[in-house]
């Protein structure tokens, strides 16, 4: 089989284009898991024929069809189909634009030989941080950013856990050790590191990304009681991880996790924004795929994750995308002609909406009044969406989607502080997290409720603590005991069956000021 761009695959046995693209390093962005659901892996047949399956009738139009567009999670091939040429039709994602400046001081174009260095890893659901850490200096010279290729399995940790439980456990574990160790070259070779000289890799991430990493068995982690094979601080070598012999120099410490759901990005994160010293109770709020979240001080943290979904990193949302540039990340529209005015990341062409954009584009609809505060689009956008620019629309569903992500994450805040026994004013810092988080609008956030108007004076956008975490660690003797110190002490609240999270979610539902 051929594809335009790429080349020849070969067709070996029969399986899907999805499965096959797969073994041959072509990842689609599969946020359905490949259950031909979401529509997102579209291909278009250049060259022979591919028949149309049910699910092509579900997501595709009629024209679309026509027009020779199949999924490619669907389209079944066989060896003797090496005649059939395909064009991939979805957004090329490598480049991914930084998740905000790890920096800092003077950066020098190349290391010094003479220095020792560290790398800093946060292994998110969709997108993967990797800092390169000057331990001499000590400082971070340089931060790459990349897609996690696992997401052609599903865009959340539970469709993650659901590929390694039906056997495609070693696969999501040489996908990860591929991307991390394409960004560890990167930083190597763009900064002429000697690769014996570096030091340690401290890796955080959510705990089933850690697991999938280390080739643990996730089965159960899905089940209740949710228990984690390990969740502790370990050093291991290199080889051991990343699967690569010319890094034994390298000490590669996995950081402490505090359960199944609270992962060591969260903390990392903890460590990262000091909540562990603080007289004053602190709130830090993950904006990534499970919404994790934290308060406390030097006495008690309580911790909790709230299944937000991906629509805050553009998933899950019909035009959404990731971070990268052309993505639609500012919105303003004019009141009396409703027409968008819009930025993109790099002021490059638009290419869709990441997660900013999802924020932005609804806080805009509400205020020009184009959608309700139930969340319900005027008639003339109602069917076909809000089109923000050509082929680029934000439709009823993507609301449902936000409004999902943004009353959980609400709700999730608000039981985590009562439960803390204090009032949200009573907070000193309010962090939000995430590369969301380093751009977010934070008026724009308060207009639909994703926070109480009342705690903005103490919001500040933290970026991607878990980096600065992870970074911290190779840079402070203190962090391999702390870290597990703030992982023990932090209890957590399940917010499945906390009837004050239910109602409070189905109250924040709405789009309006509360
Ligand atoms: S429809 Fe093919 S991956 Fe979702």
């Amino acid at each position: 089989m051929n594809i335009k761009d790429k080349g020849a695959v070969e067709v070996t046995k029969n399986c899907t284009i999805g499965e096959l693209l797969s073994e041959n390093g072509i990842y689609m962005p599969a946020q359905c898991g490949g259950r031909g659901v979401c529509g997102k892996c579209r291909i278009r047949v250049q060259n022979g024929s591919l028949p149309v399956t049910g699910a092509d009738r579900n997501c595709l139009t009629d024209a679309e069809i026509e027009d020779g567009i199949r999924l490619a999670c669907m389209a079944e091939v066989t060896p003797d189909e090496n005649e059939l040429q395909i064009e991939l039709l979805w957004q090329d994602e490598e480049n991914i634009h930084a998740l905000g400046d790890e920096s800092a001081g003077e950066i020098p174009d190349t290391a010094d030989p003479q220095h020792d260095f560290g790398i800093a890893i946060d292994i998110g659901s969709t997108t993967l941080a990797l800092s390169l850490v000057d331990i001499t200096l000590r400082n971070a010279i340089g931060t790459v950013t990349a897609i996690n290729h696992q997401r052609s399995f599903g865009a959340d940790v539970v469709s993650r856990i659901q590929a390694s439980n039906d056997g495609h456990g070693e696969e999501l574990q040489r996908i990860i050790r591929d991307d991390l160790n394409r960004g560890i070259d990167d930083l190597v070779q763009k900064y002429a590191v000697p690769k014996g000289k570096i030091r340690r890799i401290t890796v955080a991430g959510n705990t089933t990304m850690q697991h999938l990493l280390m080739g643990y068995s996730c089965e159960t982690l899905g089940v209740f009681p949710f228990e984690a094979v390990s969740l502790k601080q370990e050093d291991f070598t290199a080889e051991k991880v990343f699967n690569r012999t010319d890094l034994d120099s390298a000490v590669v410490t996995m950081l402490p996790g505090v359960t199944t759901y609270v992962g060591s990005d969260i903390v990392s994160g903890m460590y990262a924004c000091g909540v562990f010293d603080r007289e004053k109770p602190v709130l830090l709020v993950d904006l990534g795929t499970n919404g994790e979240m934290a308060v406390g001080n030097k006495d008690r943290i309580l911790v909790t994750s709230t299944a937000a979904g991906p629509a805050f990193e553009g998933g899950n949302i019909s035009c959404g995308t990731g971070s990268i540039a052309g993505a639609i990340c500012g919105v303003e529209i004019d009141k009396d002609s409703k027409r968008p005015l819009i930025k993109t990341i790099e002021d490059a062409e638009p290419v869709g909406i990441c997660g900013t954009g999802v924020i932005e584009t609804t806080a805009e609809l509400l205020r020009t009044g184009i959608m309700d505060d139930t969340g319900m689009l005027d008639e003339e956008w109602f069917d076909e969406g809000y089109e923000l620019a050509p082929g680029i629309s934000f439709t009823e569903q993507d609301i449902r989607e936000l409004q999902l992500a943004k009353s959980a994450v609400r709700a999730g805040m608000e039981v985590l502080v009562k439960r803390y026994g204090i009032k949200p004013e009573e907070l000193e810092t309010v962090y939000i997290a995430g590369g969301f988080g380093f751009f977010l609008n934070m008026e724009k956030a308060a207009d639909i409720g994703l926070i109480p108007r009342e705690i903005l004076p103490m919001v500040k956008p933290a970026g991607n603590t878990s980096l600065k975490g992870a970074v911290m660690a190779l840079l402070d003797e203190n962090a391999n005991r702390i870290m597990p110190e703030i992982a023990k002490k932090a209890e957590e609240i399940s917010l499945a069956s906390d009837t004050m999270f239910s109602e409070l979610y189905m109250e924040y539902m709405m789009f309006d000021e509360k």
